[in-house]
């Protein structure tokens, strides 16, 4: 049997507080909740899938740029990375992976400068205002994506 199509899901700064950061935006699901419906999520959709987080810029670039010998699409979150980071969707970009961004809030409803995503520039889709539920949108959508790939 073909090796099952494994997805990256990134995490950017600050969501390691999900849970109790503003929790009327975020909601209280914590990051271990939303990691652990991940790895339930793939397993029922034949897919494997590796979930890391990191407040840190320069990590995730290094994450995204080893991707490409391990992942077959990208799901990223970059937190408030994604209205500012040109190394992001650089290295998003030189990846050469479907990337699906996800955002808990709908960032279009927020402040005007959450309205642009660098991350959008190369994302196949984005999910935004449907909470921790995201994660799970962009993992179907994904499955979906890298059956037609295969199929292609
Ligand atoms: C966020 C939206 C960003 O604007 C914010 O900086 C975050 C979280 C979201 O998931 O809604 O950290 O990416």
């Amino acid at each position: 049997m073909a090796e099952a199509p494994s997805v990256l899901v990134l995490n950017g700064p600050n969501l390691n507080l999900l849970g109790t950061r503003e929790p009327e935006v975020y909601g209280r699901t914590t990051l271990a909740d939303i990691e652990a419906d991940c790895a339930r999520q793939a397993e029922a959709l034949g897919l494997a899938v590796e979930c890391r987080q990191s407040n840190s810029e320069g990590q995730l670039v290094d994450w995204i740029q080893e991707a490409r010998q391990n992942h077959d699409a990208i799901v990223i979150n970059a937190g408030a990375y994604s209205h500012t980071s040109v190394a992001i969707l650089d290295a998003l970009q030189a990846a050469d992976l479907p990337v699906l961004e996800v955002h808990l809030s709908n960032i279009h409803k927020r402040e005007p400068f959450r309205h642009q995503s660098y991350v959008s520039r190369v994302a196949q889709g984005m999910i935004c205002g449907f909470g921790a539920q995201g994660y799970e949108l962009a993992l179907r959508a994904a499955a979906q994506l890298l059956a037609s790939q295969r199929e292609a």
